[in-house]
């Protein structure tokens, strides 16, 4: 093989490789860098965002509405009835470990849920609480 080749070969692999797993403090991290200097999440805020009822949707009344009000349980869909795996990384070893796959479920979720996207601290604080086990 010619080094061009090579070169060509490991790019394409590089290309199909997953994307290196992330912990969920890391994740966190990228959160609490985008919000206010001397921002500490809060476990306790995390928690009043999972259970308040926002009333934006009438069926999606609040994130426990498919994730059920126990992290450490699997949820159920409100729309799908389709069952939802814990989302406490405490149980769930996957949970927060794709930075692409937690943003883009924060986007759909807050949206349908909060009727906004949900700002960074929120999010941290949202993390800090499933870290801690996500009990209410
Ligand atoms: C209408 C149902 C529904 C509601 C309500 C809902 N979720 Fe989810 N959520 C899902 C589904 C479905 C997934 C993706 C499937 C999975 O990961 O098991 C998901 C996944 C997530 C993830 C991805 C976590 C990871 O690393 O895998 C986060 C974060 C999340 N939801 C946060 C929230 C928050 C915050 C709220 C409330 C503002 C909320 N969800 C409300 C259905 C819902």
């Amino acid at each position: 093989m010619t080094a061009q080749k090579v070169c060509i070969t490991l790019l394409m692999l590089a290309g199909a490789a997953p994307a290196l797993a992330e912990t969920p403090q890391q994740i966190q991290a990228s959160y609490i860098a985008e919000a206010a200097h001397g921002f500490k999440p809060s476990a306790e805020r995390g928690r009043e965002l999972f259970v308040k009822q926002w009333g934006i949707s009438e069926r999606a009344s609040a994130c426990t509405s498919c994730h059920g009000k126990d992290m450490h349980a699997e949820g159920k869909h409100v729309k799908t009835g389709k069952s939802i795996e814990p989302l406490t990384p405490v149980v769930n070893a996957e949970r927060f470990t794709d930075a692409k796959k937690v943003a883009k479920w924060f986007k759909r979720n807050c949206t349908e849920v909060v009727g906004r996207e949900c700002t960074a601290t929120e999010k941290a604080d949202f993390i800090q609480f499933a870290i801690e086990g996500g009990k209410v």
